[in-house]
């Protein structure tokens, strides 16, 4: 997909498709949308007084110009009321232009900066997260399909502006939402990949790629017996079920000027989950490739961490492994020692990310990073509470989860959070051991964060549980095709971004 901004008149634009915004419950008074309306001798005024489209948020109407406009077709996306109106609100509504725009097979569209106008966004906002809906909704996981001969793919998309002195900020805005689309493009091809073509190599071989590309991207992969040295114990117990080999990699990306603080962002990197002997029941484990959806968010931005250049140091951590039931598997009561020396009772083998994760904080908080964050599919009980949609946060710090939750609400992605409470600690105490890997049928998200929290030494941390958002099992939002959501790539990108 190639995308462009240029400065010009959206009638004389020559594409398959033009996408225009229109608010809910006002008249046509100015902007690209009169420009449009007259040129379609007032079609969209009389729609609008004949009350077939409203505005509404989540709606759109096409229109053919018949020759009227250089462009074939125009899409009318609803932005809702202006008063709601938000640069989400306009992600979503230019997503939904692109699926329109995909029904009518377009090879090129062109775009003005909704909701820029009457809807009174900033400029680059808007044009940011225009491009992010472009990309995001444009894709699709196709490459084990036949290819269709005849099949037309959208191949450029031009957001065209009349007023010479907004070219400069929008163009500033593509350029960023290129890099956040595909940073959060990279974590979805990776999830999508099924288990038998995403096993740990693979993560391991696309750390070692985005490292040869970038200059100041490095990493450091351990094997199994490297692993072992460092005490590894909980990890490679998990991965000992499979007959693929584990790695533990490590990122490293080091800014132009000597940093003082650094970031560590933690993955959990199960390329396929399917319980261990505490084997998941076959429906269950339908989707369980998409265990490694935080590996790949640590991935997504890595490899795109150079063209957003945060002024920190950022390390990425990633222990990745299947969980598989064999004569070699880990079992329920086995006794396993953290790289911190914790010792964790096996209750249920199917409670393995947290059991990797333990190894895999243990050693970032050996690195002494300012902050870390992990990212994690990692309960079914985060699901039950937030639903599909809703990334759930826990953290031992207040000014660091402000910090992730401010850049949630510049990526769109839903965060909401989940306590630490500290009377479920209990629940997590283990006979034999100094901790267990599950606690009670209840408050299932939360007891997993508890086990975290005792392998980062409080360190400002912030504990993102991704088992819903990560994977779209069902349409919910225009921009969001089923399979890898991409999440929570541009919101990390945007919190490594907040540090200036
Ligand atoms: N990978 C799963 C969590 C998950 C479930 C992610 C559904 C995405 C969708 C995790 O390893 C797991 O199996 N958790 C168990 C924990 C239980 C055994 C305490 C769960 O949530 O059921
Ligand atoms: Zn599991
Ligand atoms: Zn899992």
């Amino acid at each position: 997909m190639q995308i462009r901004v240029e400065k010009g008149d959206i009638l004389e634009k020559e594409a398959d498709v033009v996408i225009v915004g229109c608010l809910e419950g006002e008249r046509v008074k100015g902007g690209a949308l009169k420009d449009v309306d007259d040129a379609l001798d007032g079609q969209i005024s009389e729609l609008l007084t004949a009350g077939d489209f409203k505005g509404k948020h989540n709606t759109a109407i096409a229109i053919q110009t018949l020759g009227h406009m250089a462009a074939k077709r125009v899409v009318v996306v609803g932005l809702g009321k202006k008063k709601a109106l938000t640069v989400e609100h306009i992600r979503q509504a230019v997503g939904m232009g692109v699926r329109k725009a995909k029904r009518y097979r377009a090879e090129s569209m062109a775009l003005v900066l909704v909701g820029a106008g009457a809807g009174e966004q900033d400029v680059m906002a808007v044009a940011q997260a225009a491009t992010e809906a472009v990309f995001l909704a444009a894709y699709e996981y196709d490459v084990w399909k036949k290819k269709d001969e005849d099949a037309k793919e959208l191949q450029t998309a031009t957001i065209v502006e009349k007023q010479a002195g907004r070219i400069n900020r929008a163009t500033q805005g593509m350029k960023l939402g290129i890099v956040m689309a595909e940073g959060a493009l990279h974590a979805r091809r990776l999830v999508n990949e099924p288990g038998q073509t995403m096993r740990p190599r693979n993560l391991k071989e696309d750390a070692e790629r985005i490292a040869n590309l970038s200059k100041h991207v490095s990493v450091t992969i351990y094997n199994q017996e490297e692993a072992r040295k460092m005490g590894m114990e909980a990890f490679l117990a998990v991965a000992q079920g499979s007959d693929e080999e584990p790695y533990f990699i490590h990122l490293r990306y080091t800014p132009k000027k000597a940093a003082q603080v650094s970031v560590a962002l933690v993955g959990k990197g199960i390329t396929y989950d399917s319980g261990g002997l505490s084997l998941k029941p076959s429906d269950a484990m339908k989707t369980m490739k998409m265990d490694m959806g935080g590996a790949a968010a640590v991935l997504g931005v890595f490899s795109v961490i150079d063209r957003i250049a945060p002024t920190v140091e950022v390390h990425g951590m990633i222990a990745t492994c299947e969980n598989m039931p064999s004569g070699k598997a880990y079992r329920p009561g086995d006794i396993v020692r953290a790289k911190n020396g914790l010792s964790i009772e096996i209750d249920n083998t199917d409670a393995e990310g947290r059991v990797t994760l333990a190894d895999s904080l243990s050693f970032a908080v050996e690195q002494k990073p300012n902050a870390i964050v992990d990212m994690a599919t990692l309960t079914g009980a985060c699901m039950i509470a937030l639903g599909e949609e809703i990334v759930g946060l826990m953290s031992n710090n207040a000014k660091l989860s402000k910090k992730v939750f401010d850049a949630s609400n510049e990526s769109g992605e839903e965060f909401w959070e989940l306590p630490l409470f500290n009377g479920y600690d209990k629940l997590i105490e283990s006979k034999v051991a100094d901790v267990k890997n599950v606690g009670s049928r209840w408050g299932g998200a939360l007891t997993a964060g508890l086990f975290l929290r005792k392998f980062v030494n409080d360190i400002p941390w912030v504990h993102l549980d991704i088992a819903g958002p990560a994977f779209a099992e069902r349409h919910y939002l225009s921009y969001v095709p089923l399979g890898g959501t991409g999440v929570p790539v541009r919101t990390i990108l945007q919190f490594l971004r907040s540090y200036r």
